[in-house]
């Protein structure tokens, strides 16, 4: 078995009295990919808010053997952890290359010299160099999406944690954005954390998949064997559900 990349051991994040994230532990293997569902307001964005830095919590992050939690977004961006949002946050009145160079300028360690050189390879992999001049505001979701996943790519992540990133787009687009997941998955290394309803691909995506509910861990395990699990199905899933 592999080593874990991230542990999050015994993560509590409250707002006031509402336990968004709710004494949450799990793990994720080096190279892997983790999908993460759940009901609406199960705490999937807030744990990804929690991991990133943007709020702080109770319990620790473990990201290679360093905890984590209570750092910094720059410091965790730095470190090798990005993301993408639920809500394409981008800078929308600035072009794609832009948007991209900024991202590479927060996960750091480029100068100016080869900033343009990491920026171009990355508007190459993600085969979006023709629109590299175009502003943000005027493109197709797809097209903004692929933006964000460029600026998180441009801090070269040990770990990208993507939140629905197929929500919205048509059954092309999400296949062109899944195969590029596994192609960054697997030919980068980086590791991936998926947020997704669309269980269908998720399923199709991950190693492993963690299912929340009010804040708490109700499954984690094999991707095959979570359309099977009577608690899902009755919190989650729904007894009609499609899943093939
Ligand atoms: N900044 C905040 N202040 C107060 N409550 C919040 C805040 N952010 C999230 N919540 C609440 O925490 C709970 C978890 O929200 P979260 O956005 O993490 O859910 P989610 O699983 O991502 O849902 P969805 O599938 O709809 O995106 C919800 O009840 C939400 O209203
Ligand atoms: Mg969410």
């Amino acid at each position: 078995m592999g080593t874990n990349v991230l542990e999050v051991r015994n993560v509590t994040k409250s707002f006031g009295k509402l336990l968004a994230v709710n004494r949450l532990s799990f793990e994720v293997k080096k190279g892997s990919i983790l999908g993460i569902a759940g009901p609406n307001g199960a705490g999937k964005t807030t744990l990804f808010n929690v991991i990133s830095g943007i709020y702080p919590c109770e319990g620790s992050i473990m990201f290679a053997d360093k905890d984590i939690s209570g750092q910094k977004p720059y410091t965790i961006s730095r470190l090798g952890i990005a993301r993408t949002f639920q809500f394409p946050a981008v800078f929308s009145s600035l072009s794609v290359y832009k948007n991209i160079e900024i991202g590479a300028y927060y996960g750091g360690g480029y100068t100016k010299a080869d900033i343009d050189e990491k920026v171009c390879s990355v508007m190459d992999y993600l085969d979006i160099r023709d629109r590299a001049d175009l502003i943000i505001e005027d493109l197709p979701l797809y097209d903004k999406k692929m933006v964000m996943l460029g600026a998180a790519l441009a801090t070269d992540p040990e770990i990208i944690m993507l939140d629905e990133p197929l929500g919205g787009l048509s059954p092309r687009e999400i296949q062109m954005s899944s195969d590029i997941f596994k192609k960054i998955n697997g030919d980068l290394g980086v590791t991936l954390i998926i947020i997704e309803h669309l269980m269908k691909y998720l399923i199709a995506l991950s190693d492993e998949m963690l299912i929340l509910n009010e804040g708490q861990k109700i499954y984690f395990g094999s991707p095959e064997e979570v359309v099977n699990d009577d608690y899902v199905i009755k919190v989650y899933l729904g007894e009609d559900h499609e899943h093939a």
